[in-house]
């Protein structure tokens, strides 16, 4: 079989090989084609032989540089498809290879993934805030490890203050001059929050500071050794014992719902005075009297107070000019008012089957 040698001829060939190599979807089959196309009965190399055929020189040597220039063309052909289809082999690998971390296999998955939730602690305490804000409160936080001044001094709460035994704590060693404890109470971010006032001349204070707490307790159904309180600070001028027990009874009515009242007893905390523990309707027996409330109909939330003058003047407040009022209550003891929780423990055992409830 004679191959065409004319420009024409040669163009089909071209076209033709580029045409078969533009359409190999893989390298192996590039390959194969690329064999085919280099065979010794492949049109081009047929048309290469045939040019000693040709027997004047000039028209043989521009012949020769036509063949050439198509031998060319589909080699160039071949390679750039080569390097199109290693890309994509490529590409095609890195997919196989990639880790989806979130693909789910739905029949492989028997149990559906379920969403999680905050912890009720942390739920709780979003709720205790939105009524506080609702009321006009500001909210603030304060560090969990303390020095002496903050957590006893400055509330006064001298050394040696019999006061201190409710308060027995973790002392911590960090080499520094005053001693460092982890907090007992959140009353201390009053301090801090009364210093930072006197220092940039904000006063009036209205906030409300949530936060955890410690204590050398044994775990029991009402009391944790890591626990929540939230603080709430009013100084202001003319601020009077009215005001926070309309502020209790408020945040009562609001929190566990109308039927749930609150009272205010006598008692004795070094930091306020008058000061008076907070009892609202035992939520269990709606005040009837049950085993919770020891058949008081009454649950103990917290303390509060007037700011005591000692106080005032440890951050350099004039107790003539300012007057205010404070309380601080448990957030684990809300949730478990709140929602009928028998022993505070479940909050921390992470039983799932209790944790999901909420
Ligand atoms: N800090 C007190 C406690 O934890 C509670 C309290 C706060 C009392 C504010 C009065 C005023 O026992």
């Amino acid at each position: 079989m004679s191959a065409p040698l004319d420009a024409s001829g040669l163009g089909a060939l071209v076209a033709q090989a580029s045409a078969a190599i533009a359409s190999s979807a893989t390298l192996s089959a590039l390959d194969e084609l690329a064999t085919t196309l280099r065979a010794k009965d492949a049109p081009l190399l047929l048309a290469r032989r045939s040019l000693g055929e040709i027997t004047d020189e000039a028209e043989r040597k521009a012949t020769g540089a036509r063949v050439g220039e198509a031998m060319e063309a589909v080699n160039a052909a071949l390679a750039a498809r080569r390097s199109d289809l290693e890309a994509i082999e490529r590409r095609a690998q890195l997919e196989r290879d990639a880790l989806d971390l979130t693909e789910v296999v739905v029949d492989q998955v028997r149990v559906p993934v379920r969403r999680g939730s905050l912890h009720l602690v942390t739920q709780t305490r979003a709720a205790l805030e939105d009524v506080f804000v609702g009321m006009g409160f500001e909210v603030a936080e304060g560090p969990e490890v303390e020095t002496d001044w903050y957590n006893f001094e400055a509330l006064n709460i001298p050394p040696g203050h019999p006061a201190r035994d409710m308060y027995d704590t973790m002392y911590l060693d960090l080499g520094l001059p005053e001693t460092a404890l982890l907090r007992t109470h959140t009353s201390p971010t009053q301090i801090h929050l009364l210093e930072k006032a006197v220092a940039e001349g904000t006063l009036p204070v209205h906030a409300v500071m949530p936060g955890r707490c410690y204590r050398l307790d044994t775990p029991d159904a009402r009391h944790l050794p890591v626990f929540h309180q939230i603080e709430g600070l009013v100084v202001d001028k003319g601020i009077t014992f009215g005001d926070l027990a309309g502020v209790i009874e408020t945040f009562t009515a609001a929190y566990f719902g109308p039927d749930i009242h609150s009272r205010l007893r006598p008692a004795y905390f070094p930091f306020t005075e008058p000061s008076a523990e907070f009892e609202i309707t035992c939520t269990i027996c709606r005040g009837e009297g049950c085993r919770t409330c020891s058949r008081t109909g009454w649950i103990e939330l917290g303390g509060c107070g007037m700011v005591d003058p000692a106080v005032f003047e440890a951050v350099g407040i004039d107790p003539a000019e300012y007057s205010g009022f404070a309380f601080g209550f448990g957030i684990d003891r809300c949730a478990q008012m709140r929602h009928g929780i028998a022993d505070m423990r479940a909050l921390i055992e992470n039983d799932l089957r209790f944790a999901r409830q909420f």
